[in-house]
């Protein structure tokens, strides 16, 4: 008898493939399925891999700009990115966050001039690509939780 019922393959779209187990649902609301959506969308969590466990998500029509990716980047530092054409894999890369990350993380420092009324874009240095950590370039401040912070 068959156990295994596997994630369908899909025809056009991408597949994030690799992301740190538990995080399925985090890179689900950073790439926002719309409301009313008909496209297909599958997860799969915790699920058997070469190097312990993963999550998947696969997306139908869909591709993902810069931005979502280094978002998905600080969540999940060891996905791939895989675009999916004519149900072969067109193309596929892994995520890797650039030395600063601009207008994605909200500091957590409530004085911290990116805070406040000044037209002044949140940025970040990257100090450490896995496990993701950050330091803001205006007050230094490390966010606990990166993912709490993602804008
Ligand atoms: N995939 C899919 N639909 C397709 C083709 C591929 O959903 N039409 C998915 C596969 O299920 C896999 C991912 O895309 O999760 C990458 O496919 P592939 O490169 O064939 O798999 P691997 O070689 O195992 O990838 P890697 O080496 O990156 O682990
Ligand atoms: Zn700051």
């Amino acid at each position: 008898m068959k156990k295994e019922l596997k994630v369908p393959l899909i025809k056009d779209g991408t597949v994030i493939d690799h992301i740190t187990a538990g995080n399925a649902v985090q890179v689900l609301h950073i790439i926002g399925i719309p409301k009313g959506s008909s496209s297909v969308v599958s997860v799969a969590m915790n699920v058997k891999s070469k190097l312990g466990k993963k999550d998947i998500v696969k997306v139908e029509n869909r591709e993902l700009d810069s931005k979502e990716v280094d978002k998905i980047a600080l969540i999940a530092p060891k996905a791939t990115i895989n675009i999916i054409r004519d149900y072969e894999v067109a193309k596929k890369h892994k995520v890797q966050l650039p030395d600063e990350i601009v207008g994605i993380v909200k500091c957590e420092n409530p004085t911290c001039v990116s805070n406040t009324n000044e037209p002044v874009e949140s940025r970040f240095k990257v100090i450490c690509r896995d496990p993701p950590r950050i330091k803001c370039c205006y007050c230094e401040r490390e966010p606990e939780d990166i993912a709490d912070r993602i804008i």
